[in-house]
Order: structure tokens, then C-alpha cells, then sequence
């Protein structure tokens, strides 16, 4: 069984979906390697190191497009799909009902198509999380977004000059992405308040030395698999009343809420804006889903009533390195469960891969796409 490893061509996509380190790992397992020449270039890992991995560099990507199952970080372009090879397999980042046309060409071209993003969350399949890993990545570096725009410092600092006050941070969803934010704006010293509207989170927020602000839901925000829902009007009067004092009080508001399967939930409004102090921040990870402030503008920085708004798409990419390590690893684990003796065995009643099939046998299998 051969992987192909094409080079991403989407605008900013800096990561590469196999590293030398995991590729040498599946060669160990009698598996061939084929990496697109200068693949790995803009997350730090040269041609030669994958040679030395034992992996095979090819100038051209339609050889690596000929490989049995093709690894990427971005989903297919049309044109890409269009030079897929029948009864190949595609494994890639693809969000729920995101990319239709690309995903109709892999079906039409007989390419089974498997998304990173459906992958369930059970025990087993923990090692193949590849939203966690990245969301985690999104996290950290969103902080430091926040601390470079931000005109201020983040610690306390006792000084000859005086003692110098820390920032204050504000998240909203205390996931993956939040808790990441949380503990990454605590080593820097600032002094932050989280809120979700899963109560469950309370204890994470407070083992990480952050303040919970709890609301009374009557309904309760936890929906299905332990993700939230979305929320009645009622409860969303309700939580943006507790918002606009946390968010008026913070130096930098970092967003994260996400509900499954729906846009963003709008958290942030202009008045709340209008009500921060002047120079302060939001980062707002929700960009990609339409973001949670009503003035994100996804793929920007924009200052809005003298307040910066970070609604930056793909902060993942901007730590390439670790990211493309951490997905590569999540996907060697993924790759496990379709091979046998170094075949490919793709058996789709199992649990991890009929969740998420995308396309396969010339059909659409995956749900959010049949819409
Ligand atoms: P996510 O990316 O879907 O959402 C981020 C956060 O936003 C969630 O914590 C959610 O509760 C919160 N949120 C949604 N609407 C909100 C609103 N209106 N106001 C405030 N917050 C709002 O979630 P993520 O990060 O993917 O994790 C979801 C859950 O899955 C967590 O409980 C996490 O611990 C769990 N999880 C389980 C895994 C496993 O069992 N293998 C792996 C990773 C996560």
C-alpha cells in the first residue's frame, strides 16, 4: 500500500499532513511513502529529511495523486479530485457539508473519501482526534495573538518604575480551544475568567487557576455527545446580559463557542463592543463558523470603536511545525484501522470509518453533504 503526500496549495495553508517522523513509522510497518518535492517545506521539514525517513520525493504531483490512499490537510480542489484515481482513498480535514462540488467530483470519480472531522469522539478513536489536536494548537496561539496586539503586558510587574497591573482575559467556551487559551493566558500571567454554557466545565476552568461565571440555564446547555446547544431566546437574553459586564471589564476577549452542525453563535455584540475599553482586544476562533462577535470579519483584523478584532481562519497553520505533526499522528492512527498486513481493508461497518466515510462506491455517504 502506497500513501501519497501532495504538497497543499490553498492560500496560508503552511502544514503538510505527513512528517518524516510518522512517515518512517508507517514505512516500518511495510507501508511505501511518496512525498510531492517541497510538501513539508513551510512547516519546516526539508525533501531530504523525508528521504531520510525512507519515503520517496516525486516532482510531479500527479504520481503522488496515483498513490492507493492520499493524506491532506486542506480537502481536494475540483481539479484535484478530478486527477484522483478511481477506487483511491482520500483522507483530509473536511467540515461538516463544507466543500460540496469538491466532495461531488471524489464521488463521481470513484475516490473513497474519509473527513478528519467526522471522526467520532469514543475512546478508541482518541489518538485520531485531529479537531482536538488543532483546536488545542488554535488555543495557544490565539493568546498570543491577543498579547502581541494588545498595547499592555500581561503579568503583574513590581518594578522600580511601579507595580504594573495584569491583563485581564475573558473566554467564552471553555472546549478544547478555551481551556488551551485559558492555561496558555495563566502562564503569561494575566488574570482570566471563563464562561461555558456546559456547566461540566466549571471544574476544568477552575483546576486552571481561571474564575468560571456561571448562569442558571433553565434548560441546560449540554446537547448530544457532550457538545453544547444551540440555545432558546431566552437563555441567549440571558447569557448576553452576564457577558456584557465580563467582556466590558476584559483587555482581551478570546471567543471560541461552537454549537455541531451550526453557525456560530453571534455573542459579541456592537454595543458590547462600543462598551470595551479603547486599545483592547478580541480574538475570535469562531471566525471560520461566521465568528461569535457581530463585527468579526473572518480572515481579518479589523479595528472596530477603537477595539482590534483578530477573526483570523486558520491560526493551525500558523504553527505548521507542531500542527502537522500533531495531524500527522492522528492520522497514522486513522490509517491503522483500514489496513491489514500492509493492505488496504477498508471495512465500512466499522464504527470509526463509516462515521467518517464522506464519499464511497461512486456515491455521497456522508450526511451533511445529502442536504
Ligand atoms: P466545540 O469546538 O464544539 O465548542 C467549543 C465550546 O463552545 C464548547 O465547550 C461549547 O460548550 C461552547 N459553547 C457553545 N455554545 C456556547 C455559548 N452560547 N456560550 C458559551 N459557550 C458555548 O467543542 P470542543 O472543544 O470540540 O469540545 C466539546 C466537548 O467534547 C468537550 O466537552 C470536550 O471535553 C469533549 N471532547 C471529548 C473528546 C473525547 O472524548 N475523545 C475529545 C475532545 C473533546
Amino acid at each position: 500500500m502506497r500513501i501519497g503526500v501532495p504538497k497543499e496549495r490553498a492560500p496560508d495553508e503552511r502544514r503538510v499532513a505527513l512528517v518524516p517522523e510518522t512517515a518512517s513509522r508507517l514505512i516500518k510497518t511495510g507501508l511505501e511513502v511518496i512525498v510531492e518535492a517541497g510538501a513539508g517545506e513551510e512547516a519546516g521539514y526539508t525533501d531530504d529529511a523525508f528521504r531520510e525517513a525512507g519515503a520517496a520525493v516525486a516532482g510531479a504531483a500527479a504520481e503522488v495523486w496515483g498513490a492507493d490512499v492520499i493524506v491532506k490537510v486542506q480537502a481536494p480542489t475540483v481539479e484535484e479530485a478530478q486527477g484522483a484515481r478511481s477506487g483511491s482513498v482520500v483522507v483530509t480535514l473536511l467540515p461538516p457539508g463544507r466543500s460540496p462540488d469538491e466532495v461531488r467530483t471524489l464521488a463521481s470519480q470513484g475516490v473513497t473519501t474519509f473527513s478528519m472531522d467526522l471522526i467520532p469522539r469514543i475512546t478508541r478513536a482518541q489518538p485520531m482526534d485531529a479537531l482536538s489536536s488543532q483546536s488545542n494548537i488554535a488555543g495557544y496561539k490565539a493568546v498570543l495573538l491577543g498579547a502581541a496586539v494588545l498595547p499592555k503586558l500581561f503579568p503583574m510587574l513590581m518594578t522600580a518604575a511601579g507595580t504594573i497591573a495584569p491583563a485581564r482575559v475573558f473566554v467564552i467556551g471553555a472546549g478544547v480551544a478555551g481551556l488551551q487559551a485559558i492555561a496558555t493566558a495563566r502562564r503569561l500571567g494575566a488574570i482570566v475568567t471563563a464562561f461555558d454554557v456546559r456547566p461540566a466545565v466549571k471544574e476544568q476552568v477552575e483546576s486552571l487557576g481561571a474564575k468560571f461565571l456561571a448562569i442558571e440555564l433553565a434548560e441546560g446547555g449540554e446537547g448530544e455527545g457532550g457538545y453544547a446547544k444551540e440555545l432558546s431566546e431566552e437563555a441567549h437574553r440571558l447569557e448576553q446580559e452576564l457577558l456584557r459586564e465580563a467582556v466590558a471589564g476584559a483587555d482581551v476577549v478570546i471567543t471560541t463557542a461552537l454549537v455541531p452542525g451550526r453557525p456560530a453563535p453571534k455573542l459579541i455584540t456592537e454595543a458590547m463592543v462600543q462598551g470595551m475599553h479603547p486599545a483592547s482586544v478580541i480574538v475570535d476562533l469562531a471566525a471560520p463558523a461566521g465568528g461569535n462577535c457581530e463585527l468579526t470579519v473572518p480572515g481579518q483584523e479589523v479595528v472596530r470603536h477603537g477595539v482590534t478584532i483578530v477573526g483570523e481562519v486558520n491560526l493551525p497553520a500558523t504553527v505548521a511545525t507542531h500542527s502537522s505533526q500533531m495531524y500527522a499522528r492522528n492520522l497514522a492512527s486513522f490509517l491503522g484501522t483500514m489496513v491489514r498486513d500492509g493492505e488496504l481493508a477498508i471495512d465500512l461497518n466499522d464504527e470509526i470509518l463509516s462515521a467518517a466515510c464522506v464519499t464511497h462506491g461512486g456515491e455521497v455517504k456522508g450526511a451533511a453533504w445529502k442536504v
